[in-house]
Formats: structure tokens, sequence, C-alpha cells
């Protein structure tokens, strides 16, 4: 129920329901992961349900995919859907000119295909993930298992040579032993501190052999939307600026609000 969510949380769910209406019946809609997203997914599988949207969703991951097939969505492969009207997703963190560091959940190699197989990508998040130079929350990088403490090595020593506050890096572990992705492979989360020039560092990660994809998504989003925990939301545009500023109404369902898992 609402009223046991944590102000985070009712920024969450009021950015994602807000994107949410975004989505018009015939899109091919990339569903994000995380949180928030999980929030995007389940208030579109209400809108399924309750006011026959039809929608195909590209999910970004398997936890999403199970996700919007329990609410009801039909689940398609970017293949299947080749290219996406739309696609709405979380973040870790977003800045002044909506540049992003995604990747907290680990998904961020499918997330950046799948946005930038898109006509617009939206994000969604509270205001707390809003700063004004990326780089506190830790940048992960998704490298390939084979000789990862090589590639960990050489991505600590180019760092030296980039504009960024530190150079610590660490294995993402899930418990005991490495995360996996969803494709196999590990994460290598960059402490960076600060990121001066964050297109030069996403160039360079991905220059390096072992290096798959990096958690900065530069020029991607179009849109953020972003939410306050006593149920404000901003619409904020690329080129427009914020466009607009409202209040939603928490309105308890208990479909939408039972066993929120991710
Ligand atoms: C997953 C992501 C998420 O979008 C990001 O970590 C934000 O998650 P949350 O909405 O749970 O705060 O990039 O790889």
């Amino acid at each position: 129920m609402t009223s046991e969510l944590s102000p985070i949380d009712k920024a969450k769910f009021v950015s994602a329901k807000r994107a949410a209406q975004f989505v018009e019946s015939g899109m091919r809609v990339g569903l994000g992961t995380g949180s928030t997203a999980a929030w995007l997914v389940r208030c579109l599988g209400e809108m399924v349900r309750d006011n026959g949207l039809r929608i195909k969703g590209v999910p970004t991951s398997t936890r999403t995919a199970t996700l919007a097939r329990e609410v009801g969505i039909e689940v398609v492969s970017l293949d299947e859907a080749k290219w996406l009207d739309i696609t709405i997703d979380g973040a870790d963190e977003f800045d002044g000119q909506l540049n992003l560091i995604k990747g907290g959940g680990g998904a961020l190699l499918q997330e950046k295909i799948v946005a930038t197989a898109s006509d617009q990508m939206i994000v969604i998040a509270d205001v707390g993930k809003e700063v004004e130079t990326l780089g506190a929350f830790p940048l992960p990088v998704e490298v390939i298992p084979f000789g990862w403490q090589t590639t960990q090595a050489l991505v600590e020593e180019t760092l030296v040579s980039m504009d960024v506050l530190g150079r610590d890096s660490t294995l993402r572990m899930n418990g005991e032993v490495p995360f996996i992705t969803d494709e196999g492979n590990h994460i290598i989360d960059l402490h960076v501190k600060r990121i001066g020039n964050a297109r030069q560092l996403a160039l360079v990660l991905n220059q390096m052999p072992g290096v798959v994809e990096n958690g900065l998504f530069i020029d991607i989003c179009d849109r953020v939307v972003v939410g306050y925990g006593d149920g404000k939301v901003e619409v904020r545009d690329i080129s427009e600026g914020t466009i607009a500023t409202e209040r939603l109404d928490f309105v308890e369902s208990d479909n939408l609000f039972a066993d929120l898992t991710d």
C-alpha cells in the first residue's frame, strides 16, 4: 500500500506513473531494469488490463521480462521489435545535460542497446539521483570474465590520464561470488568520485580489450521525469528545460502495490 511506501519509493512511483502517460497503444516499448522501472512495468500492466493499452515490451533484463509477463505485457525480443518507439528506464545519476550513470542493477549492456534503438529515451528517477557532475555513484563497467583482473588493472592505469578524482575499482560481488550479468560477464565498479569529461571517459573505456560496455549514457536520454516524495513530478526535456510540474495522487491499488520485489 502506498501509505507504507518511503518518500523515495513514492518519488519513484510518481515518476514512473507520469512517464507511463507517454506510452500509447501500438508502441514498441523498451522496459528498463531496477526498482523505478519495476513501478513503470506495473503501471503499464495496469493500463493493459484496465484501459486496453496494446503494446509490445522489450525488457532489458530477465528480471524485467519476468515481471512484464506477470503483469500481462506482451514481451518480444529486440530483434523481433527491430526498433522501438520509446524506452523508459531508471538511472543511478543524471546531470543537467541529461547524461547518465546506469548499471547499478547490472543491466547496463542491454539497457544501452535498447535505449539506443529507440526514438526516445525517458529516464524515471527520484530527485536524489540528480547531480551537478557525474561520478559520485561508482561507474559500472561490464567486462568479459576472461582475464578480468588484467582488464581491471588496465582500466585503473588508464584512469590516471582521465579527468577523474579517484581510480580505485572493485569487482561487483553477489554474496561470496562474482556478480554475473545476463550476458555472462562481470562488472567492475569504478570509484572515480567525479568525472570531469564523461564523453571522453566513455569513449576510452569502450576501446579497451575486455571491456564490453560502460554505464555512461551520453546524449541518449531525451527526457527525465523527476519524482518527489510529496507526489510532485517534473518533466525535463533536453531541449526545452523543465516543461511541466504537476502533483500526482497516490491511488491505492492492491494489484499495483502487492509483492513488489525489484
Ligand atoms: C540497472 C539500472 C537502474 O536503472 C539503476 O540502477 C536505477 O535503479 P533504481 O531504479 O532501483 O534506483 O541502471 O542496471
